[in-house]
């Protein structure tokens, strides 16, 4: 099974880019495909179009575009999808389970240092969002 993840400007910035993928690794997910990404404000508008309406949306496309980020496609065993979101913890790094990824390495509800899909479907439309199938080995 396939998920997704974003890697943050902010964590790839403060060099935590690293560390954030061995500690996936080290839960299970496997690397299928991976690249660093300099999204234009346009393409992060589109990827976090389910947001269009939100308040935070502006400051949400600005800081995903502020840097470059690693997009990559994890596959694991079982239960990828919610597997990476015990990983990354909640949204607010404040409020994320010790251990976590955002509790870890999250400054902010902001600038949070990882990305996951929040469903099976919506992991495979991330994944196409951003990696052709031939990419995927
Ligand atoms: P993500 O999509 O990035 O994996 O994060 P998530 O599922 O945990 O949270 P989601 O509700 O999808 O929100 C997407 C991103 O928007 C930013 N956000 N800011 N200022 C705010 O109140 C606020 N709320 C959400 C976060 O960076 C969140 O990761
Ligand atoms: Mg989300």
């Amino acid at each position: 099974m396939l998920t997704f993840t974003i890697v943050k400007p902010d964590a790839v910035a403060a060099g935590h880019a690293g560390r954030i993928l061995a500690d996936l690794e080290g839960r299970g997910f496997r690397i299928r495909a991976m690249r660093m990404v300099r999204m234009t404000r346009r393409e992060a508008e589109g990827f976090y179009a389910v947001h269009r309406e939100r308040p935070f949306f502006g400051e949400l496309t600005e800081f995903m575009s502020s840097g470059p980020a690693i997009v990559a496609v994890l596959e694991r065993d079982d239960a990828a999808v919610a597997a990476l979101r015990v990983a990354m913890g909640a949204t607010n790094p404040a409020d994320a389970e010790e251990g976590s990824i955002r509790a870890r390495f999250g400054g902010s509800i902001g600038q949070n240092a990882i990305h996951g899909s929040d469903s099976e479907a919506n992991a495979a439309i991330e994944i196409a969002y951003f990696f052709p199938a031939v990419e995927l080995v």
